[in-house]
């Protein structure tokens, strides 16, 4: 079984959903509490043992390029200024030399799309994409989970969560077929159905782990819902003849493409931050007080 050790990260979009903030800043950049939203999706991608990162970009985003290079003339004024803590802390989040690829999507065409324009960075081998805007936090973080599973059962997991029936159409929904290995096995999927005709209320929740075969079905896929190339028909068709479990995750998920779900991943990683989270505690409850 080949070890999962390359990850897409589709970081294209605009983010109209958190405009005005992303009019000249891309919505991967905006910060939740001391560092940029890619930064802990990059660091789920790491805990997971990924060592090559390929980001699908777009116009504006190159301000994600810069954040993954070492900044040298800010790194020697705090060298020169003696601020050791934070250079350090600079140099531990940096992927290293070459562990960084960039292509760009070039026109809007749909995430199917997007990961398709990774396929020749990724080659011929299994694979991860992590969809940005979702922050996922748990003890194990989610990728690390996935590729325990993915050990076991081999083959394309991909990770779920239940959502409230009235929101299932804003998502791609599996339909379920029971259980196997402390995973849900699958017969189904589907982007963003009405609601009376959701298999389930188990979303996509934005982190896969896919087999190499999906490129040739995502170069051939035809506009699905919204007019654009989804990746969840074309994995639909790989689950013609490659195996397909959902994880379901436990822990918690945060949004940080829609405003309230970004709010909210901001105040939690506040909440949790090592060396501000007691701070930031004391600071939210007077807040409330004052409500
Ligand atoms: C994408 C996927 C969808 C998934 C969702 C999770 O949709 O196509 O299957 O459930 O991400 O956020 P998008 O949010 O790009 O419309």
């Amino acid at each position: 079984m080949k070890k999962i050790r390359k990850a897409v990260l589709p970081v294209a979009g605009l983010g109209t959903r958190v405009l005005p903030a992303t009019k000249c800043l891309p919505k991967e950049m905006l910060p939740v509490f001391d560092r940029p939203a890619i930064q802990y999706v990059v660091d789920e991608a790491r805990a997971a043992g990924i060592e090559h990162f390929i980001f699908v970009t777009g116009r504006n985003k190159t301000a994600i390029e810069d954040y993954f290079d070492s900044a040298y003339e800010l790194e020697k004024t705090l060298e020169y200024k003696n601020k050791i803590g934070v250079l350090d802390q600079l140099r531990d989040l940096l992927p290293d030399p070459g562990a960084c690829s960039f292509v760009r999507q070039q026109l809007p065409k749909g995430l199917g799309h997007a990961v398709w324009c990774a396929r020749d960075v990724v080659g011929d081998e299994p694979f991860a994409v992590l969809l940005p805007d979702m922050i996922m936090r748990d003890d194990v973080p989610c990728l690390a989970q996935m590729v325990e599973a993915y050990e076991r059962v081999g083959g394309n997991v991909i990770s779920v969560e239940e959502v409230p029936q009235e929101d299932v159409s804003k998502y791609g929904i599996v339909d379920p077929d029971g259980e196997q290995h402390g995973l849900i096995k699958m017969k189904g999927m589907v982007e963003k159905p009405a609601r009376e005709d959701a298999p389930s209320n188990y979303m996509i929740s934005g982190r896969y782990i896919l087999q190499p075969e999906i490129f040739d079905l995502l170069e051939n896929q035809t506009p699905g819902a919204g007019g654009e190339i989804q990746l969840t028909d074309s994995m639909l068709s790989l689950m013609g003849n490659s195996s397909f479990f959902a994880m379901p995750f436990k822990g918690k998920t945060y949004d940080t493409g829609s405003k309230l779900g970004y709010l909210e991943a901001f105040v939690a990683l506040a909440l949790a931050h090592s060396e501000h989270g007691d701070e930031s505690r004391d600071l939210l409850k007077k807040m409330m007080k004052d409500l």
